[in-house]
């Protein structure tokens, strides 16, 4: 009787225990970046790396020099050696609190690994970023409209030659981080060009999962 009940205490606590150890792995942000495949050839990375290891080839010279100069190439060259882990698919831990930076192609790559909340995009449209001032005020005539952004994308837009193979998302991603590189049709391109360096990640993702949110017809 005694051990039964022994026994029962034992798997209580492992079990608590267990709920515990992964309550606790939850609520640590992880670590571990998460896994990627190589979004450049092993080759072509190897011989960015080794352009840049040359430009520290002398380094120790420089330094003796120009130690200003030196540490400002070391600086730079460190620099580009995260560029290029970026922009081979690297996806660091902390990714959904950076600047998403303007690289279409890395953000949509990013933006897989975190999920949108429409109702904050809607918040920070409205709010905080002010997207409405130009896309709900002036009734369409400063900007495209809100209301029935996704399925003017879908039917309008991407049918247009010049955004041929594009996906809704990749669009609107565009749209937002690089806002001259596809005019909207009879609209000046006066939407500022500083989000990718103000936005981050997870932003960006609730502000792409609110305009999916409007779908319909757009108001006349
Ligand atoms: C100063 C005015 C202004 C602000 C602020 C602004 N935009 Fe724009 N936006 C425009 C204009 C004008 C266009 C159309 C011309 C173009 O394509 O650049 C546009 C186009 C767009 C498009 C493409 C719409 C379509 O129908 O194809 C999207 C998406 C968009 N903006 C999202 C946003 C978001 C998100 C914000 C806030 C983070 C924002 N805009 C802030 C003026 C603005």
């Amino acid at each position: 009787m005694r051990w039964t009940k022994l026994a029962t205490i034992v798997i209580g606590i492992g079990i608590c225990g267990g709920f515990a150890l992964v309550a606790a792995q939850n609520a640590e942000p992880s670590a571990t970046p998460a896994p990627v495949e190589l979004a450049c050839s092993l080759d072509d990375l190897q011989a960015q790396q080794a352009a840049l290891a040359a430009t520290l080839a002398t380094f120790e010279q420089d330094a003796a020099e120009d130690p200003g100069a030196a540490l400002d190439a070391l600086f730079k060259t460190g620099a580009a050696y995260q560029e290029l882990a970026l922009a081979c698919g690297y996806i660091p831990a902390d990714a959904a609190t950076r600047a998403v930076g303007t690289d279409v192609e890395r953000i949509l790559r990013a933006l897989d690994t975190v999920s949108g909340d429409p109702l904050n995009g809607q918040l920070l449209y409205n709010g905080a970023l002010a997207c409405a001032s130009c896309h709900e005020v002036g009734g369409g005539t400063v900007a495209p409209h809100t209301a029935g952004t996704y399925t003017r994308v879908e039917e309008t837009r991407l049918a247009d030659p010049l955004l041929a193979d594009y996906s809704i998302e990749q669009y609107l991603v565009e749209s937002i981080v690089q806002p001259g590189s596809y005019v909207v049709p009879n609209y000046t391109n006066v939407m500022p060009n500083l989000f990718g360096d103000s936005l981050t990640l997870q932003e960006l993702a609730d502000l792409v999962a609110f305009l999916e949110s409007q779908d319909g017809p757009s108001p006349e």
